[in-house]
């Protein structure tokens, strides 16, 4: 089983326990036994499913698969200051930042025309990183990796372990991405509905999906909590976590490219400089080259994936909510953000 396969398991079935190590059943017992004692909430894909059902944990509503991701994290992981994560909050640009950084990382190692971007979907080339660290169930696994280890996760900065967000030299380096609320919400609302159409359930309608996600139930919400943490961590630790806006890196991509090259302590030399690479990563990037690629155009029915690559795909711009959310459902999330973020310095104007 891949990394992605099991990241998107629609089940908290642990159906290979006698493969675990016993650090794992450890962390897998003590998720058992806090399980009954969460708050639950609807998580917009109906019940029955790992992913239909939101556990609220420390102030955050998670899936019950990342949840245990969360904890096995906690309790195994071994953090390395070379580690990046791509941390955002779900419908943000994951994919996006997952190909940007990416190419950035290894630029020296691929020709752009016959790059794995191009024949991969970037779901396949990052890890999700609370989904991989189930994988092959022991810590030997992850741990085997090479550094630089490039993850991705939509945890909140608050739910990491310490050894990952503190401060110091050993800590590992965040990239973080968000994006304005209205435009999340309405990118997460097609999405879902999509997942729900082929779990054979019918359309959620936006009235519900807004009356959940303004109260904060949404994957990993409440929404501005999540951006609230990472923005606060880029402002005391602004060397361990880069903060992005979705609408800065759609009007700029080139000089945020640089700007993450910078924070990884990969900058582009003269020579880069003069070869066009910046561009080249951005052209390969592109919403409309990624989008318009075979392996992201068709469902490969093989990769028994629970999110499959077109799905990652929709419009890519920067507000669209204007076409789906009433004038009253656009007032009370930007009043929501106007107070969880007033006198910080953050907002989506
Ligand atoms: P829309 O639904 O608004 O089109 P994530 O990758 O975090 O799941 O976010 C998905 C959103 O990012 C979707 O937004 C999707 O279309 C957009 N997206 C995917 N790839 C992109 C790219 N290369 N450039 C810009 N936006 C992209």
């Amino acid at each position: 089983m891949s990394c992605s396969e099991i990241s998107q398991l629609p089940s908290t079935d642990i159906k290979e326990e006698e493969k675990l190590d016993e650090g794992y059943q450890k962390t897998y017992q003590k998720f058992d036994e806090i399980y009954p004692t969460l708050p639950k909430g609807d998580g917009w894909l109906g019940d029955g499913f790992g992913v239909g059902q939101f556990l609220q944990y420390q102030g955050f509503w998670i899936p019950s698969i990342p949840l245990r991701g969360i904890m096995l994290i906690h309790d195994h992981f071994k953090p390395r200051p070379t580690d990046i994560i791509l941390s955002t909050s779900p419908k943000c640009g994951t994919t996006w930042l997952r190909a940007l950084i990416f190419a950035i990382i290894n630029r020296n190692s691929y020709d752009f025309h016959n790059h794995p971007l191009l024949s991969s979907n970037p779901q396949d080339l990052v890890l999700f990183f609370e989904g991989y660290i189930q994988e092959g169930g022991s810590t030997s696994f992850i741990e085997s990796l090479p550094s630089p280890r490039f993850l991705s996760s939509h945890i909140p900065f608050s739910l990491f372990p310490n050894s990952m967000t503190s401060s110091s030299a050993s800590a590992c380096r965040f990239v973080y991405i968000c994006r304005d609320p209205k435009d999340a919400f309405v990118s997460m609302w097609h999405f879902m509905n999509k997942l729900r159409a082929r779990l054979e359930l019918p359309p959620l309608p936006i009235e519900d999906a807004f009356e959940l996600f303004h109260i904060g139930v949404s994957l990993n919400g409440p929404f501005w909590d999540h951006v609230l943490g990472f923005w606060k961590a880029s402002l005391e630790s602004p060397n361990k976590v880069l903060f992005l806006k979705y609408e800065h890196v759609k009007r700029d991509t080139s000089a945020c490219v640089r700007k993450i090259a910078e924070f990884l302590e990969l900058p582009f030399s003269a020579d880069e400089e003069n070869e066009g690479i910046v561009d080249k990563i951005v052209k390969l990037c592109s919403f409309e080259n990624l989008s318009n690629l075979d392996v992201n155009k068709k469902v490969d029915d093989e990769k028994h994936r629970f999110i499959k690559n077109p799905e990652f795909f929709r419009k890519g711009r920067v507000g669209d909510w204007i076409n789906h959310l009433t004038p009253e459902m656009a007032e009370i999330l930007d009043q929501i953000t106007k107070e969880k973020f007033q006198g910080i310095g953050l907002s989506f104007d």
